[in-house]
């Protein structure tokens, strides 16, 4: 069958792929369909053999799938319309926010947002915001909602679903109501209660704290760091600390909302280049060097590259070694956002710079959050000791806001102090081996079962492309009866032909688990027709040295 070759892209890494061309992140596969040489074996490699261990991959849309998700929304968008307009002359009920319609004033709220809203997101919401009703845990219990009015309205019944979490970004498992990182916490709230009640320069900052940024930067192997209470925060506040107008940022395509926000924030000029594709990296920082700023082309004050280290919507991992290559070529500076690779990736859990061997001292700012791996909340900033204390003066986040809670800073050390085995145990390194572990052996059942499965071999998020909003809806609903929680990503946070399941990986999740997980999609793939891939399952395999004896099974 054709397919959409200028929307979709190959794989990249499997020795399988039929259709040879430029990969998404620009790499072109060599005759054999490996686009970086022979198949890895070991999930970690040293620096230079990084590429040899790297598969990503982002198979094609089939063109007629591609046509029929189009026209699928398009009909929805259609029956919007007509529906509106039934609305407005009141034939069919409104039971919408209405406008305040005050006579002079243009609509204040109309917009195509709303409009989609109403007419195509308002038809499956229950498949989102559905309330939880414990930690998020390898299981979860979800209230049921029910609707008599369509979705316009959703009442929280007295049943709860006790589901499998697939769902949550828990990835170490350490979202836990008992253990030591619990009875930490909990210590910590007696002691300092839950709030301090300011910022660090007034009678915020405690010895909890001090602790904690001299444990993340230890931990990341930097010389110092900061931390916030909010992780979103962290991107949006403190990147206008950095860069301003005059400076240049390129930002990939696929950054998260908080560093949109943050670069937006700057005044910088922002120039976007294709998700992980170097080639169109390093066009944009040759044309920022040779053309500099549009009007007076004088040189930028500063380019600042932003990446993340794996992206939560695509699983992908980002081409540190190439980037941090371009970012000395070119004297510009990284910025990188690990908030779901931080204690997801690498040997150590020490994320992205880990997984490929690099000196984490090459990238001149890290950032992370504590919602994932840490199960607690709150982001970090780390790098070298001047970098820090600039942010320890000029970030607005730290001046003037109310620093970590003492009970969350507690919960990331003792994180910390187990992923790095100084609670004299080896359960931190048995659970990042257990999600490596998960990581692969899922990816690779799901693509052997038939389903187009995104990103890389190694990323924790595994997307899976079911393409219509319908069968987005079904899938949702459908796992949720029969013991599943996972998550649902379609149009506008995707692109509109790739609505997507989204599985988040966890040490948390039993081989067990993974069993029964795989069953449920096996079937659901076969009853709502899902299993889109035309390629042969990939050639990797999960890495069994990972699991010791000692690990959870
Ligand atoms: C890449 C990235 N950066 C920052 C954030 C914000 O983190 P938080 O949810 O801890 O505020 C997220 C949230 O998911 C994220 O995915």
């Amino acid at each position: 069958m054709a397919t959409v070759k200028a929307l979709k892209t190959v794989e990249i890494m499997s020795g399988n792929n039929h259709n040879l061309q430029e990969g998404k992140n620009g790499v072109k596969p060599d005759g054999n369909g490996r686009v970086n040489g022979r198949n890895g074996s070991s999930s970690y490699k040293s620096k230079k053999n990084w590429k040899d261990n790297f598969y990503e991959s982002f198979e094609e849309t089939p063109l007629l799938t591609a046509i029929l998700t189009v026209m699928c929304y398009g009909i929805l968008v259609l029956v919007g319309h007509i529906r509106e307009y039934l609305r407005f002359y009141s034939i069919e009920q409104n039971k919408g926010h209405t406008e305040p319609k005050i006579e002079g004033f243009v609509p204040l709220f109309q917009s195509w947002e709303s409009f989609y809203t109403r007419n195509v997101y308002r038809r499956i919401r229950d498949c989102w915001n559905r309330p939880v009703a414990s930690s998020a845990g390898a299981y979860i219990d979800v209230v049921e909602c029910k609707s008599d009015d369509h979705n316009w309205s959703l009442e929280l019944t007295e049943k709860k679903y006790h589901v499998m979490n697939f769902g949550s970004y828990n990835y170490l498992g350490f979202s836990e109501t008992t253990g030591p990182c619990a009875d930490s916490a909990e210590q910590c709230v007696r002691e300092t209660s839950l709030s301090v009640t300011n910022s660090r320069q007034e009678l915020g900052y405690t010895t909890v704290h001090q602790e904690l940024d001299r444990k993340v930067a230890k931990f990341l192997g930097v010389e110092d760091a900061i931390t916030f209470p909010m992780g979103f925060a962290t991107n949006s506040m403190n990147m206008p600390c950095l860069v301003g107008k005059g400076c240049l940022l390129l930002s990939d395509e696929l950054n998260h909302a908080s560093l949109v926000l943050g670069s937006r924030l700057t005044g910088s000029t922002i120039r976007v280049f294709k998700h992980n594709n170097m080639a169109d990296l390093e066009k944009k920082l040759k044309a920022a060097l040779l053309e500099g700023r549009p009007r007076n082309h004088r040189p930028w004050k500063k380019i600042l590259i932003v990446v993340e280290g794996v992206y939560s919507m695509e699983g992908s991992i980002v081409r540190l070694p190439e980037i941090l290559l371009l970012k000395k070529k070119y004297k510009a500076y990284v910025y990188l956002d690990e908030a779901h690779s931080i204690g997801a990736l690498g040997p150590h859990g020490r994320g992205v710079t880990d997984y490929f061997g690099i000196d984490p001292k090459e990238v001149d700012i890290m950032m992370g959050t504590f919602t994932k791996s840490f199960g607690a909340a709150g982001g970090y900033l780390a790098g070298s000791k001047a970098l820090i204390r600039h942010f320890r003066l000029h970030s607005h986040s730290s001046v003037y806001s109310a620093a970590v809670p003492p009970p969350i800073a507690k919960q990331v050390i003792s994180v910390i102090d187990i992923i790095s085995g100084i609670d004299g145990t080896k359960k931190g390194i048995e659970r990042i081996n257990q999600l490596a572990w998960n990581t692969q052996y899922m990816r690779r059942r799901l693509q052997e079962m038939g389903f187009i499965v995104y990103g890389n071999k190694d990323s924790p998020v595994v997307p899976f492309i079911v393409f219509y909003p319908t069968k987005l809806a079904s899938i949702s609903r459908k796992a949720l009866e029969r013991g599943l929680g996972v998550v649902v990503v379609g149009f506008p946070a995707t692109p509109v032909i790739e609505g997507r399941v989204r599985l988040c990986m966890s040490a948390a999740h039993t081989k067990e688990m993974l069993d029964k997980t795989l069953d449920i999609l096996n079937q659901l793939g076969d009853e709502l027709n899902l299993k889109y891939s035309r390629k042969t399952p990939p050639d990797f395999k999960e890495d069994d040295s990972l699991l010791n004896k000692e690990v959870r099974h």
